[in-house]
């Protein structure tokens, strides 16, 4: 069984991680998305609210699992028996954190291997942070996130044009 952990943040789930989890499932039989229990970001959903979302908008992917997970990332792969780390690059500016991240998490334990995807072209410039700030200023982010998490926004974030 091929299982793939899929970590981050996702505040909130945009449609380039949901690109990427598709891609993701036609290589793994498993794809846990996981998401890092870190009340430190101050994010504007909680983990569960996190879970719950990205598990209602992946229900008709099939081999997804949608987990939370706090402390290091390689101790939670270890009890998920996962040994791929699946991370999405976008632009190269993504890249000296990602080798960063990737190496350490190799140091920490040598039998783990990060594969970097890419998403859709058209999802290069979306990040969840860039989604909330254009929203938060009353742009429109339909064709960037789930139908679902455009509801949220709308149900959380006041919009504030100036
Ligand atoms: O979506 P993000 O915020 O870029 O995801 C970052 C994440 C969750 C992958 C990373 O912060 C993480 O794995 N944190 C867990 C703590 C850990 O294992 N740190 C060591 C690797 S540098």
């Amino acid at each position: 069984m091929r299982i793939a952990v899929y970590p981050g943040s996702f505040d909130p789930l945009t449609n380039g991680h949901l690109d990427l989890i598709r891609r993701a499932t036609r290589l793994f039989d498993r794809v846990f998305i996981s998401v890092l229990e870190n009340e430190g970001k101050s994010p504007l959903f909680t983990v569960a609210e996190r879970v719950e979302l990205i598990a209602r908008c992946t229900a008709d992917v099939p081999g997804v699992e949608v987990h939370s997970f706090s402390g290091l990332l390689v101790d939670f792969m270890q009890r998920m028996r996962a040994t791929v780390v699946i991370r999405g690059i976008r632009a190269v500016s993504d890249y000296e954190y990602e080798l960063q991240m990737a190496l350490m998490n190799r140091e920490l334990h040598p039998g783990m291997e990060t594969i970097f995807m890419l998403p859709a072209v058209e999802y290069t410039y979306v990040s969840s942070r860039v989604v909330k700030e254009v929203f938060r200023l009353g742009g429109d982010v339909a064709r960037l996130v789930p139908p679902l998490v455009l509801e949220s926004l709308k149900a959380r974030l006041p919009v504030t044009v100036g």
